[in-house]
């Protein structure tokens, strides 16, 4: 399959027209939002469902989130629509909150993974809601990576693992957060959060006066199944072994540099990802491919970059990636959750 690339801020018109048809027709645009780059296709055809999983490379029983343009399309997916939801519609959307609703008839199970709820979310880039105005269908979008792939912030990511596997790609440069909406499950007694993410629990119990968080994605239990299936999925991964290494920040520098040494005289290919603040206790002159994940003290650099530095490793080829810690301030929870997904839980303390 050829590819279409469009640079939106192009030939908007024409872009957005053939984007369009291409949707209506069953087929997969991929497309900006202000988390991630989503994969979309026609939420209700189940043909267009199937076309996204064997795209991704992802399991069929991974269900997929429903992007909307106005919260009237919320009546139409969705069964019960609570006082508390319309609150936090209202709160936070257009933006980064997917909120689990019990489903109509009208969305199909290839939709929602077999679940009889479905995943609504109203994007606020600009990009993504002219797409879904102008196509007039409500459109289902993974995150457009591979499977087992960093998420896409860029284009140029969509195109690493999209090209030649969809119909077309949107560029509309790269995204403003990083990481993926926050999930919210409002089909129990309490909000539950299944996906951490830029709408912090703070955020939405000053909404909705409570919420609870999955206790799967909490912690280290891994006997309890996540109830966004998604997240049970190793995700993120970078082909080389990364390790988070927590503590007081000139110790745990100090440990990564001897872990580097170590396996730099072993003949590997290292890389380290550490705060702004910190790149030059790496300079040791054995320490190589010392990359700036951002700062903890302005988080959204940390989170916007994140995904790009993993899959700058895979490209460089590095074998042993060590990463500082990022659990400080309101988003430092979601991105530990990615970056602690990333690591396969190894998290080495000192
Ligand atoms: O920011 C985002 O949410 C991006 C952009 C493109 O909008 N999309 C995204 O989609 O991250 P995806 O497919 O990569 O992640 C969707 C997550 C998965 O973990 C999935 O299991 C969960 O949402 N999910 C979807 N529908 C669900 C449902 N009905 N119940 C529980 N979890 C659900
Ligand atoms: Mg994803």
């Amino acid at each position: 399959m050829n590819t279409i690339i469009a640079k939106a801020g192009v030939d908007d018109e024409h872009m957005y027209e053939q984007a369009a048809e291409i949707l209506r027709s069953g087929g997969l645009v991929a497309f900006p939002t202000e988390t991630v780059y989503g994969l979309g296709g026609d939420a209700l055809n189940p043909d267009a469902s199937h076309k996204i999983y064997s795209a991704k490379g992802r399991p069929s029983d991974n269900p997929l989130i429903v992007h909307i343009a106005d919260t009237d399309s919320v009546y139409e997916l969705a069964e019960y629509v609570s006082d508390d939801t319309k609150k936090l519609m209202e709160a936070f959307w257009p933006g980064p909150l997917t909120i689990i609703l019990n489903k109509k008839a009208v969305v199909p199970h290839t939709t929602t993974g077999g679940l009889d709820t479905v995943a609504i979310r109203m994007p606020s880039h600009p990009v993504a809601m002219k797409l879904i105005k102008d196509s007039g269908v409500y459109i289902a979008a993974p995150s457009a990576n591979l499977s087992g792939r960093p998420s896409p912030t860029t284009a140029h990511h969509v195109q690493q693992d999209m090209d030649g596997r969809i119909d077309m790609i949107i560029d509309g440069g790269a995204v403003g957060i990083g990481i993926e909406s926050t999930i919210v499950d409002m089909t129990g007694d309490r909000p539950t959060i299944l996906r951490p993410g830029y709408i912090t629990p703070e955020m939405i119990k000053n909404i909705v006066g409570d919420v609870t968080i999955d206790p799967a994605i909490t912690g280290m239990n891994n006997a309890l199944r996540p109830k966004a299936p998604g997240m049970k999925y190793t995700h993120y991964a970078p082909k080389g072994e990364l390790s988070i290494v927590e503590g007081e920040r000139l110790v745990a520098a100090e440990r990564i540099r001897s872990l580097v040494a170590e396996k730099r005289a072993q003949g590997y290919k290292t890389a380290i990802l550490c705060d702004t603040e910190n790149v030059g206790l790496y300079n040791d002159g054995v320490c190589e491919n010392i990359y700036d994940a951002g700062s903890k003290k302005n988080e959204i650099t940390v989170s916007a970059g994140l995904y790009s530095l993993l899959r700058t490793c895979d490209d460089i080829g590095a074998q042993y990636i060590y990463s500082e810690s990022f659990e400080e301030g309101d988003m430092g929870y979601a991105i530990m959750n990615r970056l602690i997904k990333a690591a396969g839980h190894r998290i080495i303390k000192c």
